[in-house]
C-alpha cells in the first residue's frame, strides 16, 4: 500500500499522541528486522582455519581440513583432470542448463564407478541415479528422499562418532537422529561387536548409515569379513542400508577394493541408497560433481522413484552444475584418460599411507610408550589419533599444531619436511 504524504502526517500525530504506543512502535522503527538473530558459533573446521592463519610459528601445521596437499603442503590439482579441463575448454562447450537429474552421460559413469560397469543393477536398469551438489548435496536430496517416501520409520542411525555435518544434514531433512556403537577409543579401532550388537536391536524398517570406505573421522574401516557379517545382519533386522562413499579410490588407492562393501551389500539383496562425491578422488573440492542413487527392485520401480527425485531437486535448486560433471564424465568416458586418473588417485592414497607409516616410525623412534599402530591400521584422509582434549589444546596452543579438538588429524596436511615436528609435538603431549 502506498501512503500519501497527508496520511502520513495524520498518523505520526497520530502516534504522538498516543502515549506508550508511540514510544513503541518509535523503538520497533529504529531497530531492525533482524535484531533478535544472535550470533552462531563458528564452523569448527574453519574455526581452526582461522587461527591457523593467525599464528606467526613458522613451524605451524594445519591438519583440520579434509582437502589434500602434496608433499610441499600446496592443493594439488591432478594431471588428468588438467587434461580434461583442456579439452573441454578447446571443445567450446555451450552453458545450457543441464537437466534437473544433471548429465545422464555423467550419472551413467558415476554409478558404473561405484557398482562396476558389469553389475547386474545396471544391465536391469534398477538405478535411479541424480547428479548432484557434491557429496553433500547428495546427502541432502537423499534425506529429502527419505523423509517424503520412506516406508517404515523417519529414523536414521548413524555410528559414533560420524561426519560431523550428517546430523545437521539428517535434522535438516526431518529425519529423527539415533546412533550405533562403532568406534572404540581403546584401541582406536572398530568396536565390532559393540557394532553388531547395537545395529541388532535397531527396530525393523528403520535406516542404518553406513561409511563405504576411509570413515571420517576415525579413519575405522570394517575388514571385508566384517562387512559380510554387517550386511547378513541388516538382512535379517530388515533395515535399509544407506551407503556414504566420499573417498572411493582415495582410501586404498584402488576403486575397486575401496567400493567393496557397497557391491557386497548389492550381491547379497539389499537395495541401497549411495551418495557420491568426485571432491577428494579427483580434487574437485569447489566443482561440486556428485552423485545419488536409490537402487530399487526393477526398472519401472526406479523411473517413478526418478520422477519424484527430480520433483524435489526442482524448488531447491533447479538443476546442478555443469563443469564439474563434465570434468568426470571426460575423464571416466576416455580409457586413456581414466587410467592416468587411475594413477593420480593412487598416488595421493600412496602418499597418504607413506606418511602414516613415517609418522608411526618417528614416534616410535623417539621412544613414545604407546601404541601407535593405529596411525597405520586406519585409513584415508583421517587419523583418529586417540589425544584427548587437554591435549589437543596443548599441541595447539603450545606446537601450533591445528586439529579438531576430537583428536582428528588430516594426514594430507603431513609431509616429509613436517613430520618429524608433528612426532616431537604429539611426543611431547603425550608421554
Ligand atoms: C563422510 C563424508 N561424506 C560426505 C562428504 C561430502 O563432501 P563434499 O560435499 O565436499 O563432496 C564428506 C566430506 O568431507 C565426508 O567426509
Amino acid at each position: 500500500m502506498v501512503s500519501s504524504p497527508a496520511l502520513v502526517l495524520v498518523s505520526k500525530s497520530l502516534l504522538r499522541n498516543c502515549n506508550g504506543v508511540s514510544s513503541v512502535l518509535a523503538q520497533r522503527a529504529s531497530s531492525t528486522w533482524w535484531g533478535d538473530v544472535k550470533m552462531g558459533p563458528p564452523d569448527a573446521i574453519l574455526g581452526i582455519a582461522e587461527a591457523f592463519k593467525k599464528d606467526p610459528n613458522p613451524k605451524k601445521i594445519n591438519l583440520g581440513a579434509g582437502t589434500y596437499r602434496d608433499d610441499n603442503g600446496k592443493p594439488y590439482v591432478l594431471p588428468s583432470i588438467l587434461k580434461a579441463e583442456q579439452r573441454i575448454t578447446e571443445s567450446r562447450m555451450d552453458k545450457e542448463y543441464a537437466p534437473i537429474s544433471g548429465y545422464p552421460e555423467f550419472t551413467k559413469h558415476a554409478i558404473a564407478l561405484a557398482l562396476g560397469d558389469d553389475n547386474p543393477v545396471l544391465s536391469a536398469g534398477r538405478n535411479a541415479t541424480v547428479q548432484s551438489i557434491s557429496g553433500t548435496g547428495a546427502l541432502r536430496v537423499a534425506a529429502a528422499f527419505l523423509n517424503s517416501f520412506f516406508p517404515g520409520s523417519r529414523e536414521i542411525y548413524l555410528p559414533v562418532p560420524s561426519w560431523g555435518n550428517h546430523v545437521p544434514i539428517f535434522k535438516h531433512a526431518g529425519l529423527q537422529i539415533n546412533s550405533y556403537r562403532y568406534y572404540d577409543p581403546k584401541s582406536c579401532g572398530l568396536n565390532f561387536t559393540a557394532a553388531l550388537e547395537d545395529i541388532s536391536k535397531i527396530p525393523e524398517r528403520s535406516i542404518v548409515l553406513l561409511h563405504a570406505c576411509a570413515h571420517n573421522p576415525t579413519g575405522v574401516d570394517p575388514r571385508r569379513e566384517q562387512w559380510k557379517e554387517l550386511s547378513a545382519v541388516i538382512k535379517q533386522r530388515n533395515l535399509f542400508p544407506f551407503f556414504d562413499m566420499a573417498y572411493q579410490g582415495f582410501a586404498s588407492g584402488d576403486i575397486d577394493n575401496d567400493a567393496f562393501a557397497v557391491r557386497q551389500f548389492l550381491a547379497d539383496g539389499h537395495d541401497i541408497i549411495l551418495t557420491q562425491s568426485f571432491a577428494k578422488n579427483m580434487g574437485l573440492y569447489g566443482e561440486r560433481a556428485g552423485a545419488m542413487t536409490v537402487v530399487c527392485r526393477d526398472k519401472d520401480e526406479a523411473e517413478r522413484v526418478l520422477s519424484q527425485v527430480k520433483i524435489l531437486i526442482r524448488p531447491m535448486y533447479s538443476n546442478p552444475p555443469i563443469h564439474g560433471a563434465r570434468l568426470v564424465t571426460e575423464i571416466l568416458k576416455d580409457n586413456q584418460l581414466r587410467s592416468e586418473w587411475l594413477k593420480d588417485v593412487k598416488g595421493m592414497a600412496d602418499r597418504i599411507i607413506g606418511v602414516r607409516q613415517d609418522l608411526r616410525t618417528a614416534l616410535e623412534k623417539l621412544g613414545s610408550p604407546r601404541n601407535w599402530q593405529h596411525i597405520t591400521d586406519q585409513i584415508g584422509m583421517f587419523c583418529f589419533t586417540g589425544m584427548d582434549q587437554a591435549q589437543c589444546e596443548r599441541i595447539i596452543k603450545d606446537y601450533s599444531v591445528y586439529l579438531t579438538k576430537d583428536g582428528r588429524i588430516s594426514m594430507s596436511g603431513v609431509n616429509s619436511k613436517n613430520v618429524q615436528y608433528l612426532a616431537e609435538s604429539i611426543h611431547a603431549v603425550t608421554k
